[in-house]
């Protein structure tokens, strides 16, 4: 007996990653139905189902009429927990008192056998749980093992087991009912994917679900001594459409769960450390292709959740693998990046809920496959693990229709209610501002302080001092249905990672662009909030303004001042770019740059972009530019501190190489940003293009090869022929080699940047001769010129005035600068 103890004890050391975490329901019965002696399932699971009746007579059912047979011949493979069973002749019930309000699990094991007179598998029966019907005339010739989670909302659980007719009957062999780990099921945060895009999906936990397939992708069956909520997980060999696509990945080191992610009780390591990747073996190294795994689930049509359990352990460092998700053959997920959405640590678990219907095979179809962004050499996409569950409607709510129209009744009363508060506070606030009733249009760049005061670590969370302030911006959900004609897709002008953008006007004629949240986002929260907090500040003729947003019935709309002319991206390349002329392109630069700058320096702290690219700055009707979309923004350090530790954020090919390594954020890394930026204005194509030989992918690294050759010219856009300067381009050459140094110390500030940029247009607008270069020009590593401190632009005060900065120096505003540099050039 002691040694079994010991050998169970070592084994259980020498496999860390088998052995279950200390996870303790809060209810938990395991029952052995028809038996007097407690007994183990199979005898690796160390939990013990009790006997549900002793010698004196049965514990249970609560209810009913029920007998105990046992099977005669039972086969040596078999549990002993289904050599017995309880029979159930009239309708009868097991009930449990349960903790109130929270998720279980409810297991039934049936294995039917034969038994004095009785033979199981004739049985024919219904199974409700609390009024929730889970099981239909039911009967089963095989073991099987139903699973079902779902909130109990009372105190109690009742199993009733009702046969279909007089003359037939029920059974079960085992009954499991323990309460969930905490959070294992969201109300919040599953996304419905369907031929109508992605949208939020609420309430879920208020649903039934029933397990239909539980799959450990790439890995080995994994029996419920390996998982920590006693789980069943299969391998998926059998569902993949085309095995040669798939390649197993394992890992041997654990993985790192993290608060925030995927937890042990969402999934056991074992899942986690093995995965299917793309087979690229005899594959061509460029051809891209998907793997697919059909499951079915016996019906068509009908909604089921979709749990996709990921975990990077392909990847040798973060950030090499971006890959698409579809459901369905409809997308779910693209330029999927797990480093991003695990705070910026490798090998670490998440999980995504998706819901969908199933389709018309009766199966749901996960497909993965290589985003469009993907390296050539990093073509990859995975998966570790999937979880299918059907959607038992609430009983009783066959009526949907009726009753969600009930609820959109309720909820818009509700909404009106909450509407009705909040004028009430914000008059009672405006009052106690004594009547100072702030505009809704156009908010006057109240205290810069205050971004200090929430911009500390917590990204994207509003404080109280804010709230205020951004109220008045609220624009009706009703009015920007009117103005996009309820987002009529003719007006749709763009897409991207946070939703749809649309064209609108409002009702006194605005033209706006009204920028809907792509619905089950649950990092667009964050983002959304972050735009209108930085956007409600600040006020600037580069910084593209807020003018108002909308957070009604689970929308989240930024409406936005329209740009004419859209993206810069635009018009340097692709299908009906518009060949713009140097001058216009060195203006369109110099104004970015100056919202840049004002986002730097127009605060204590400053606010760095963190995604600055040609997509991020649009163009006005007379392709004035302006910054636009700040929901990764955040404020700078404070003073005593030289960065800002976070999880690196940003877009492909703009992303500073330094920042990515350190993980800490400047100012600099936005000037990268923007260097990428000038380099894309200068020769007319993207920042990354995987399509191109390896070494003119990134387009930073290819410019700098031509640059330090000094032959930068070789490369420049084919429309800019003839029309620079050798000097401006030289200037303008040298600017963007400064701002793409690998070292944040290395690149200008912002303001040197604007201030080379005005240089450079200067240079082209001149008609001075190269000889006459200005002598400041001759050498390319020394500082240029004396490079005064370009002060902050204020936009309510545009006198040209000497400023005293803090320090008691006096900062020279730029337009004064500008001026000098003109006069110098001039003469
Ligand atoms: C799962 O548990 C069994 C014992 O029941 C053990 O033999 C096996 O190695 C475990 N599998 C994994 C992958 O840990
Ligand atoms: C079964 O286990 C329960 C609880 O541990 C115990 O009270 C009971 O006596 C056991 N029954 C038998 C028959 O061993
Ligand atoms: C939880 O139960 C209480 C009553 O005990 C109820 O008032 C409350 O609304 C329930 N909460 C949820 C989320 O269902
Ligand atoms: C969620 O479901 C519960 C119970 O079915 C219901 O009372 C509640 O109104 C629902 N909430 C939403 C937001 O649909
Ligand atoms: C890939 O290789 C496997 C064997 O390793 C083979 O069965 C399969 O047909 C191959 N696929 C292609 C597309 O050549
Ligand atoms: C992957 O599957 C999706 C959905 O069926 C399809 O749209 C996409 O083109 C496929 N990608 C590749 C590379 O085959």
């Amino acid at each position: 007996m002691e040694t079994k103890t010991l050998l169970l004890l070592s084994l259980t050391m020498l496999s860390p990653v088998s052995f279950s975490t200390s996870f303790t329901p809060t209810d938990n019965y395991l029952i052995n139905c028809g038996s007097n002696t407690n007994t183990s399932f199979i005898p690796t699971d160390s939990r013990i189902f009790g006997a549900d009746s002793t010698s004196q007579g049965s514990i249970f059912p609560s209810k009913g009429q029920s007998i105990s047979p046992k099977n005669q011949n039972p086969s040596p493979n078999s549990p002993t927990l289904y050599n017995t069973a309880r029979v159930f002749t009239t309708a009868s019930s097991y009930k449990f008192s349960v903790e109130r309000n929270r998720t279980h699990f409810v297991r039934l094991h049936f294995s039917p056998f034969k038994a004095q007179g009785f033979d199981l598998s004739t049985a024919k029966f219904s199974v409700l749980v609390n009024g929730n019907l889970l099981l239909s005339d039911f009967s089963t010739k095989v073991v099987v093992l139903k699973e079902y989670v779902f909130r109990v909302d009372s105190n109690a659980l009742e199993i009733l087991f009702s046969p279909v007719c007089k003359s037939s009957f029920g059974f079960v062999n085992a009954i499991e009912v323990f309460s969930a780990p905490k959070d294992f099921i969201l109300d919040e945060g599953a996304k419905l994917v369907s031929a109508n895009g992605i949208e939020v999906y609420k309430n879920l936990s208020s649903h039934v679900l029933e397990t239909i397939h539980r799959i450990n992708v790439g890995g080995s069956k994994l029996v419920p001594f390996n998982d920590t909520v006693w789980r069943t997980w299969i391998p998926d060999e059998d569902f993949l459409v085309l095995k040669s696509a798939a390649k197993r990945a394992v890992t041997a080191s654990a993985p790192n769960y993290q608060i925030g992610g995927a937890s042990r009780e969402i999934a056991p390591e074992n899942v986690y450390m093995t995965a299917q990747q793309l087979n690229k073996d005899n594959n061509s190294i460029q051809s891209r292709f998907n793997i697919t795994w059909d499951f079915p689930v016996g019906s068509v049509g009908v909604r089921h959740l979709v749990r996709l359990h990921f975990c990077d352990i392909v990847s040798a460092s973060l950030n090499q693998l971006y890959f698409d998700v579809y459901l369905n053959e409809y997308s779910a997920e693209s330029d999927f990046d797990l480093s991003s959405l695990t705070f910026h640590v490798l090998s670490s678990p998440m999980y995504v809920d998706y819901i969908v219907d199933s389709n018309d095979l009766g199966a749901v179809r996960v497909s993965v496959g290589p985003s469009a962004i993907s390296g050539l050499l990093r073509v990859n996409a995975i998966l570790n693990g999937v979880e299918i569950m059907k959607m038992i409607n609430p009983s009783g709510s066959q009526s949907g229709p009726k009753k969600r129209a009930v609820w959109i009744a309720v909820g818009s009363s509700i909404g009106g209610f909450v509407v009705l508060c909040l004028i009430v506070f914000v008059v009672t606030l405006s009052c106690k501002c004594k009547k100072k009733k702030p505009k809704p249009r156009r908010l006057e760049s109240a205290g810069w302080a205050t971004l200090c005061v929430y911009g500390g670590s917590t990204h994207g969370r509003m404080s109280e001092v804010t709230v205020n302030e951004y109220r008045s911006l609220k624009i009706p959900f009703a009015d920007i249905q009117l103005a996009t004609n309820n987002f009529d897709n003719s007006l749709k002008i763009g897409s991207g990672g946070f939703g749809t953008v649309f064209k609108g006007v409002l009702k006194d004629n605005t033209k706006v662009a009204v920028k809907r949240g792509a619905p089950g986002s649950r990092q667009g929260l964050p983002e959304f909030q972050t735009e209108i907090t930085v956007l409600s500040k600040i006020r600037h003729h580069h910084l593209v303004s807020l003018i108002g947003y909308c957070e009604e019935q689970s929308e989240m709309i930024l409406v936005y001042e329209y740009m004419e002319k859209g993206p810069l991206k635009e018009h340097l390349y692709g299908p009906g770019c518009s060949h713009l002329s140097w001058k216009q392109r060195l203006e369109i630069c110099v104004g970015a740059a100056r919202g840049i700058h004002y986002l730097h320096t127009g605060s204590a702290r400053g606010i760095i972009h963190r995604d600055i690219k040609s997509t991020n700055i649009l163009l006005d009707e007379n392709y004035a530019s302006k910054v636009a979309d700040f929901g990764l923004s955040r404020s700078g350090p404070c003073l005593d501190e030289t960065h800002v530790s976070t999880g690196v954020k940003g877009s492909f090919g703009y992303l500073d190489p330094e920042y990515f390594r350190r993980q800490q954020l400047t100012d600099k890394s936005d000037v990268y940003s923007f260097g990428v930026v000038l380099l894309e204005v200068l020769c007319a194509r993207p920042a990354v293009d995987p399509l191109l030989a390896t070494e003119q992918v990134n387009l930073a690294e290819w410019a700098m090869q031509w640059q330090k050759r000094g032959m930068l010219d070789q490369i420049i856009d084919p429309h800019l022929a003839g029309q620079i300067k050798q000097n401006s381009l030289k200037k303008f050459g040298e600017t963007a080699e400064k701002c793409v140094a690998d070292y944040g110390v290395d690149r200008p500030s912002m303001g040197d940047v604007l201030w080379n940029l005005e240089h450079a247009f200067q240079l082209q607008e001149s008609d001075s001769e190269p000889s006459r270069e200005p002598r400041e020009d001759s050498n390319v590593n020394a500082p240029e010129l004396p490079s005064p401190r370009i002060a902050p632009q204020d936009p309510s005060n545009d006198s040209e005035t000497e400023t005293d900065s803090g320090d008691g120096t006096s900062e020279i505003k730029n337009s004064q600068v500008f001026s000098q540099l003109m006069t110098n050039d001039g003469r």
